[in-house]
């Protein structure tokens, strides 16, 4: 299995780096899991520029205008079975690198319009070119309780957009220092059994 990790925190080495590592090591442990592993605030990924134009109009031209390290993550993500998307609590959002990535990804879908008979657009369905992928979500956050909702909220429904099967999250909570996760051993032992689940689950 092919499994692509997408680690949206600057941060190096910091709580969402650790769980995602402790997600891959279960899925290393059955079997011969292909791990690609992006740290994205790394990659020379522009702003998406907002023209559309991947994807309206309809069927759009597939492609993004912009020319940068996504071209080659968008093959990446075509070649993977499974994805790992990490991302730390921001502003109690997925962080901007992330949101931008997801951005980024939107040349991967594909928009079936239904027009009135005046013309009008009254309705859209997302046709994705990923569909039945399967994906694990992990988040770290500073707070101790569950005070952002919008994080888990702003990935799930993004993946499930694109139609991914998703297998199961992990989120840590009291996470301010660099690496407080590597105290939580609950936390880093759901990690490792959301990667377990990633390569043993059917997706049913
Ligand atoms: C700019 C910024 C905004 C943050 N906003 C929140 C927040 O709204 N809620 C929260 O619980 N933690 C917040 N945090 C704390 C991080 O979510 C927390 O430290 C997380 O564990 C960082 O993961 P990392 O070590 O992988 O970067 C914020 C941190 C930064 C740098």
């Amino acid at each position: 299995m092919n499994v692509m990790a997408i680690i949206g925190s600057p941060r190096k080495g910091g709580n969402t780096e650790l769980l995602v590592d402790r997600v891959i090591e279960g899925c290393r442990s059955r079997g011969d899991a292909h791990i690609v592993k992006v740290f994205i605030a790394d990659r020379n990924i522009q702003y998406c520029s907002g023209c559309l134009t991947c994807t309206f109009p309809p069927p759009g031209t597939g492609k993004c205008v912009l020319r940068d390290d996504m071209d080659v993550l968008i093959e990446k993500i075509r070649e993977s079975d499974a994805f790992i998307f990490g991302t730390p609590n921001h502003m109690r959002t997925v962080s901007a690198p992330l949101l931008n990535f997801l951005a980024r990804m939107l040349p991967l879908l594909r928009y079936e319009i239904e027009y009135d008979d005046k013309g009008n657009m009254i309705g859209a369905t997302g046709v994705s070119k990923i569909q039945d992928k399967k994906a694990a979500m992990v988040i770290s956050q500073g707070d101790p309780f569950f005070s952002s909702p919008l994080v888990h909220m702003v990935l799930e429904r993004n993946l499930r957009d694109f139609r991914l099967k998703l297998v199961g999250d992990v989120i840590s909570m009291g996470n301010l220092q660099k690496q407080d996760v590597a105290g939580k051993a609950e936390d880093l032992k759901a990690a490792f059994e959301l990667g377990v689940k990633m390569v043993t689950w059917s997706g049913f």
